[in-house]
């Protein structure tokens, strides 16, 4: 069964990037490319991928050497050009789509890229199983959220990468008050 992981490093304060699409504070961070929760391994059981139109963008502009090389869907209400002949592009709730994109991962899982507010509609949508994230040592006070809604999560594994705390957490559900 398609298992649906969002992957992501964050800051402490649970931001992906700065107010200005900046990874700064994230390349400055040492890490072990063979260590816990690295991604070569993450990767190398994913079989698509799902991006908002932000980070699509982002790839475009900064780093190209990251374009798809596997089947990847970009949420967009816009009208793109495909960088490759693995992306092509949706639009709105992620449950329209689920057969495209599982048969897209074939046997493999769907890694959700980000952003926040797109994780957040899959997790809404039953289409999220697993946060997996990278904890950078900063804060940022301000930028693109980690996460757009309030669930319930249950932390599986945790440990140490590095300068990164890094953790797998279930997503239980939408957040339960006691
Ligand atoms: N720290 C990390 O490891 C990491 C990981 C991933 C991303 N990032 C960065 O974090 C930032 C994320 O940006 P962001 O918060 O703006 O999120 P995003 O998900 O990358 O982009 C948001 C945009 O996606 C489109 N979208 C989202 N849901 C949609 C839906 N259901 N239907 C149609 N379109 C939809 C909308 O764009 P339109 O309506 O304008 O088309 C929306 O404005 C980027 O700078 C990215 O590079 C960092």
């Amino acid at each position: 069964m398609t298992r649906y992981r969002y992957y992501t490093a964050t800051t402490l304060d649970g931001f992906l990037a700065d107010d200005t699409d900046s990874l700064a504070w994230l390349f400055k961070q040492h890490i072990d490319d063979d260590g816990p929760g690295n991604a070569t391994q993450f990767i190398a059981g994913v079989g698509a991928q799902v991006m908002g139109a932000t980070t699509y963008a982002w790839i475009l502009e900064h780093e190209r050497s990251w374009l798809p090389q596997m089947p990847t869907f970009v949420f967009t209400h816009r009208e793109l050009e495909p960088a490759n002949e693995h992306v092509s592009f949706l639009a709105g709730d992620p449950t329209r789509h689920r057969t495209a994109i599982e048969s897209a991962a074939g046997d493999r899982d769907v890694w959700i890229m980000g952003g926040g507010d797109l994780a957040a509609e899959f997790a809404t949508a039953g289409m999220l199983d697993e946060v997996l994230v990278s904890i950078a040592p900063v804060t940022l006070g301000a930028g693109r959220p980690l996460f757009g809604g309030a669930f319930d999560l249950a932390l599986q594994e945790c440990d140490r990468n590095g300068d990164f705390v890094v953790a797998r957490y279930d997503v239980v559900g939408p957040l339960k008050n006691p």
